[in-house]
C-alpha cells in the first residue's frame, strides 16, 4: 500500500473555491504566480487547475509539508517542485528573478509578526513591474467591527503561540509601505476574511 502524504487542511477545502474566483478576475490570462506558505498544497493543486495559462511555483518554510505539496500536486504539469522558502531569508534561492505574481494564504497571522516584512520585501524584490501580491487570511481593521468569531480566533491563536495573532491591516500596510508596496485593493470573503491585492507603489 502507498502512503498518502497529502496533508487536509479543512479551512483550504472550505475557502479555496472563493479563493480561485478571486484569482481569475484578479490575474491576466498567463504568467508565473509564486506561493508563499503553501502548507498542505490543496490551494496549489484547486487554483492551478483553473489558471490554465499560470504556471505555480509552491513553497514553505517547513521541510515536512513539501511531500504533502508534491502529493497534491502529482500529475498537475503547470505545477513546479515546491521549494523550501523562508520568508525571512535576505534572498530567496531557488524563486525566479521576476515573477508575475505572489500568492500568500494565512501565513501573516500564524507564524511571526517579522514574517510580514519579509513577504512583503521579498515580493517587492520578485515581482515584475506590473506584479500584484495578494494576501489572503482573518485581519483586524481600524473602525470595523471584530467579529466575534476573529476575536475568539486571535486569543486561540495566541495561548497556541505568544508570536501569533491577528495582525491590523493598518500594521500590514506600514510593512507593505516599507517595502514599496501600496494597497490595491480590499476584498471580503467568506467566514471574515479578507483577499488583499498589493502592488508596486508606482506601478502605475
Ligand atoms: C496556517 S498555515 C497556512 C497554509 C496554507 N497557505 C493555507 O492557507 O492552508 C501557515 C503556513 O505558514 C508557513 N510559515 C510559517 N513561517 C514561515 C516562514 N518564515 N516562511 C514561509 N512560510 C512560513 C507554515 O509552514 C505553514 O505552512
Amino acid at each position: 500500500m502507498t502512503d498518502d502524504l497529502r496533508r487536509h487542511s479543512p479551512a483550504a477545502e472550505r475557502n479555496r473555491v472563493a479563493i480561485l474566483a478571486e484569482l481569475q478576475r484578479l490575474l491576466p490570462p498567463q504568467g508565473l504566480l509564486l506561493e508563499i506558505a503553501s502548507g498542505s498544497g490543496q490551494h496549489a493543486a484547486h487554483c492551478s487547475a483553473g489558471l490554465p495559462g499560470w504556471q505555480w511555483q509552491p513553497s514553505d518554510f517547513e521541510a515536512e509539508a513539501l511531500p504533502s505539496i508534491r502529493t497534491w500536486c502529482a500529475g498537475l504539469d503547470r505545477v513546479r517542485a515546491p521549494l523550501r522558502l523562508d520568508v525571512l531569508s535576505p534572498e530567496w534561492p531557488g524563486v525566479p528573478a521576476q515573477v508575475d505574481a505572489v500568492f500568500c494564504a494565512n501565513m501573516i497571522h500564524i507564524a511571526p509578526w517579522e514574517c510580514c516584512g519579509g513577504l512583503m520585501r521579498g515580493a517587492a524584490r520578485h515581482l515584475s513591474p506590473q506584479g500584484v501580491l495578494i494576501t489572503y487570511g482573518p485581519y483586524l481593521e481600524d473602525g470595523v467591527p471584530t467579529t466575534p468569531g476573529n476575536l475568539g480566533f486571535d486569543v486561540d491563536l495566541r495561548l497556541r503561540n505568544a508570536g501569533w495573532g491577528l495582525r491590523r491591516r493598518e500594521d500590514v500596510e506600514h510593512e507593505a509601505a516599507e517595502a514599496g508596496l501600496v494597497l490595491r485593493e480590499r476584498v471580503a470573503m467568506p467566514a471574515n476574511n479578507l483577499l488583499l491585492v498589493w502592488v508596486r507603489e508606482r506601478s502605475g
